[in-house]
C-alpha cells in the first residue's frame, strides 16, 4: 500500500528527486499524491494533490517551484478517509512542528485521537496519519525530548503497523524514520540520504540500501544514517547492495506481481481482521454501520458479485447459512440486476468487490437499492463507487493489487465474510461468547497457515512441471469444497489457459465423467471431514476411467495417498475456514503452470482488473 520516498542533501534540490521516486512506485496504486519541502530552516511547504501524481508534478512545475533540499513525498492508497486533497498526506501538527507521511495502518487510532483531542488537539482529515503525527508532536512537547525519544514514546503507544518519515521544525536537514511491520529502506549516496518505502524509488540514485527491522528508528542528515532500538541507543547496521534491475525491483525481488501477492496473504487477512477485532478480542462492527438490531432483522442475504468475489460469495454462503442459519442466495452480478429479483424488505445484499467499480456489480447494487434492500459492499478501494453508494461498507485491507488474477483480494474477501457470518451469528444468539473467542483463536492462526503453505510451494512447481502440457483439468468437491474448486479453477484458466472446469462432486457422473479418458487430471478438494469419503467415491470412479487423481486434504488425512496419486495436505483449522487455506496450492499451481508454459502471467491474454462495462 501507499508509497514513501524522503531525501536529504547539502544542495541537490528535493522536489524533483522525490517526485521522481514517487513515480517509481506508482505501479503500486495510489489515489492521491503530496509532497513537504524544506528550505533551510524556513517552514516547509507542503502541496498535496488528489488523483494521478500528474497533477501534482503540474502544481510544483515538477518540483522546481519547490526550493529546498530536504523533504518528503508519499502516494496514497486510502484506507481511512476518503482519496481527497485533505486526507493525503504529509499531514503535519497545527505549528509545523511534525510533519510526516506513513504507510501501514494504526488500529488503536480512534482511542489516540480522543486522547489528543483531551489535550486540544483538533483534526482536519479523517487519516489515522494525522493521529500518529499529532501524537509524535504531543511526546516530543510533553517530554520536551529530541526526536527519536519522541517517536520511540509515540510506538510505545501506536498499535498497528506503520513507516514514518518525520521531520521536526527544530531540525532543518533531517529525517526521522521509524518502522513496524511495513516495510521501509535507507539509501546512502554521495549526494545524500534517502528514504523510501520500496528499492524502486531510490534505485537511479543509490543501489546502497540499508534495511529497516521492526521496531528501529533511523536519523538522516545529508552525510550520514544512524539507526536506533526502541530505548534510543544506536544500532549498528550493514549495508546491502542491490543486484536488481529496476523492473525486478518493482516486484519486491519476485519475478511477477501475482507471486508478490501470494506472499502478501498473510499480511493481507491479518490487517482485514485486526480493523474489525478489537483489544479484547471481539468483533467490532460498528465502522460498517451494521447495528446488532440490523443483524437481528435480516431475513435473507443475497450476495452479487462478478468473478472470484463471485467465488468468495459462494464459499460465504455454506460458512453463513450453517453458521446463522439466514438463507442465503448467491448470485450473479451480471444475472441478478436483469432477473427482476425478488427480495424481502428486511433482507439484505452483499455486493462483494475488489475494486468497488465492476459495472455489473454496481448496477445489481442500484437495483437492490431500487427495491429498498439494505446493502452492503464489500469492498477493497476506499471511496469507490460501490463503497459509496452501498448503505454499509466493509472494508478488506488488501491493498492494491496488480496481478490481474486476484490472489490477496480473494484472501481478504474470504476473511471478511467468515468475521460477518460469526458477528451475526454471535448477535443472534447462535454463537456463544466462547464459541466466538475460540473462532476468532482459531481466525488468527490462519496467518501462520498461510505462510507455511506458500512455503511449500515448491512441491507444487514441481508437480506443475508435470502437468504443463495438460489439455483439460476438473476440480471436484462438495460444499465448500466445492466453492474452491470453482476459484482453483478460475485461477489455472485465466493465467495458464489450460481448459478447466470445476464440478460439485455428485454431479460429474451427470455428463461431464463422459471427458475423463486417460491421464486427465481431476483435482479432489477434501478438507471437510463430513463429505470426506463422498469425495473421495467420486475420485475413485474417475480414476476407473483412467484419469490422474490429486487431492487437497487436511494432514491427518493420510489414506487419501491410496486414492489419489499427489496429495497436498493443509494444516488442520476449523471446517468453515478451509477455504483461506485450500485456494493456496490451487492458486501456486495456476501460477507455475502459466510459469512453465511462458505466458504473461500477470497481464494474461483478453482479460482486464477491472470490469467497468457490462
Ligand atoms: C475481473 C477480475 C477478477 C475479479 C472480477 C470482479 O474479472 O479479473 O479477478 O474477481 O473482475 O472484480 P471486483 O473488482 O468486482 O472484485
Amino acid at each position: 500500500m501507499c508509497g514513501i520516498v524522503g531525501f536529504t542533501s547539502e544542495s541537490m534540490q528535493a522536489a524533483p528527486v522525490l517526485l521522481q521516486g514517487l513515480a517509481k512506485l506508482e505501479y503500486r496504486g495510489y489515489d492521491s499524491a503530496g509532497l513537504a519541502v524544506r528550505d533551510g530552516s524556513q517552514d516547509p511547504v507542503v502541496v498535496r494533490a488528489k488523483g494521478r501524481l500528474q497533477v501534482l508534478e503540474e502544481k510544483t512545475n515538477g518540483g522546481l517551484s519547490l526550493p529546498g533540499s530536504c523533504g518528503i513525498g508519499h502516494t496514497r492508497w486510502a484506507t481511512h478517509g476518503e482519496p481527497s486533497e485533505r486526507n493525503a498526506h504529509p499531514h503535519i501538527s497545527e505549528d509545523l512542528n511534525v510533519i510526516g507521511v506513513h504507510n501501514g495502518i494504526i488500529e488503536n487510532f480512534s482511542e489516540l485521537k480522543e486522547k489528543l483531542q483531551r489535550h486540544d488537539y483538533h483534526f482536519y482529515s479523517e487519516t489515522d496519519t494525522e493521529v500518529a503525527i499529532k501524537l509524535v508532536d504531543y511526546y516530543y512537547k510533553k517530554y520536551k525530548v529530541g526526536p527519536i525519544d519522541a517517536l520511540a514514546k509515540s510506538m510505545v503507544r501506536i498499535r498497528g503497523s506503520y513507516a514514518l518519515a518525520v521531520m521536526f521544525r527544530d531540525f532543518p536537514g533531517e529525517i526521522y524514520v521509524a518502522r513496524k511491520d511495513s516495510p521501509m529502506i535507507v539509501g546512502v549516496s554521495s549526494a545524500g540520504t534517502f528514504v523510501a518505502s520500496d528499492v524502486p524509488a531510490i534505485l537511479q540514485y543509490t543501489r546502497s540500501v540499508y534495511y529497516m527491522e521492526n521496531l528501529e528508528m533511523a536519523r538522516l542528515t545529508p552525510e550520514q544514517v544512524t539507526f536506533y532500538d526502541l530505548n534510543g541507543d544506536v544500532v549498528e547496521k550493514e549495508t546491502t547492495q542491490i543486484e536488481w534491475d529496476a523492473e525486478s525491483a518493482e516486484k519486491g525481488g519476485y519475478e511477477h506481481f501475482m507471486m508478490k501477492e501470494i506472499h502478501e496473504q498473510p499480511k493481507a487477512i491479518q490487517d482485514t481482521m485486526n480493523s474489525v477485532l478489537s483489544a479484547e478480542g471481539r468483533i467490532d462492527l460498528s465502522a460498517t454501520g451494521l447495528t446488532d438490531e440490523i443483524v437481528r432483522d435480516v431475513s435473507e442475504i443475497t450476495i452479487v458479485a462478478c468473478g472470484s468475489a463471485w467465488h468468495v460469495g459462494m464459499a460465504a454462503q455454506y460458512v453463513f447459512e450453517d453458521l446463522t442459519r439466514i438463507p442465503v442466495r448467491v448470485e450473479l452480478a451480471s444475472e441478478f440486476r436483469y432477473r427482476k429479483p425478488i427480495l424481502k424488505p428486511d433482507g439484505l445484499v452483499i455486493v462483494i468487490s475488489q475494486s468497488g467499480e465492476t459495472a455489473d456489480s454496481l448496477a445489481a447494487l442500484r437495483e437492490a437499492k431500487k427495491l429498498g434492500v439494505r446493502t452492503l459492499g464489500v469492498i477493497n478501494v476506499l471511496g469507490s463507487s460501490i463503497a459509496r453508494e452501498a448503505d454499509h461498507v466493509f472494508y478488506t485491507l488488501a491493498g492494491p493489487e496488480i496481478a490481474v488474477a486476484t490472489t490477496k483480494a480473494y484472501s481478504a474477501q474470504l476473511i471478511a465474510m467468515d468475521l460477518l457470518a460469526m458477528h451475526f451469528a454471535h448477535v443472534r444468539g447462535l454463537l456463544d461468547d466462547d464459541a466466538l473467542a475460540a473462532m476468532i483463536a482459531e481466525l488468527q492462526s490462519l496467518p501462520s497457515k498461510v505462510e507455511q503453505l506458500i512455503e511449500n510451494k515448491e512441491r507444487i512447481q514441481w508437480f506443475a512441471s508435470k502437468f504443463s502440457n495438460a489439455r483439460d483439468v476438473f476440480f471436484i468437491g462438495r460444499g465448500l469444497d466445492y466453492a474452491i474448486c470453482l476459484e482453483g479453477s478460475l485461477k489455472m484458466k485465466e493465467i495458464s489457459y489450460i481448459h478447466s472446469e470445476a464440478y460439485a462432486a455428485g454431479e460429474l457422473k451427470h455428463g461431464t465423467i463422459s471427458l475423463i479418458e486417460d491421464g486427465v487430471l481431476v483435482i479432489g478438494v477434501m478438507t471437510q471431514n463430513e463429505l470426506y469419503e463422498k469425495t473421495v467415491s467420486n475420485l475413485v470412479e474417475v480414476r476407473s476411467r483412467g484419469g490422474y487423481l490429486a487431492g487437497i486434504t487436511s494432514y491427518g488425512h493420510y489414506e487419501a495417498e491410496d486414492t489419489v496419486q499427489f496429495t497436498v495436505y493443509v494444516p488442520k483449522t476449523d471446517p468453515h475456514f478451509y477455504a483461506t487455506l485450500a485456494v493456496v496450492p490451487l492458486q501456486l499451481l495456476g501460477y507455475y503452470l502459466a510459469v512453465a508454459r511462458g505466458l504473461d502471467v500477470d497481464k494474461p491474454r483478453n482479460l482486464a482488473k477491472s470490469v467497468t462495462v457490462e
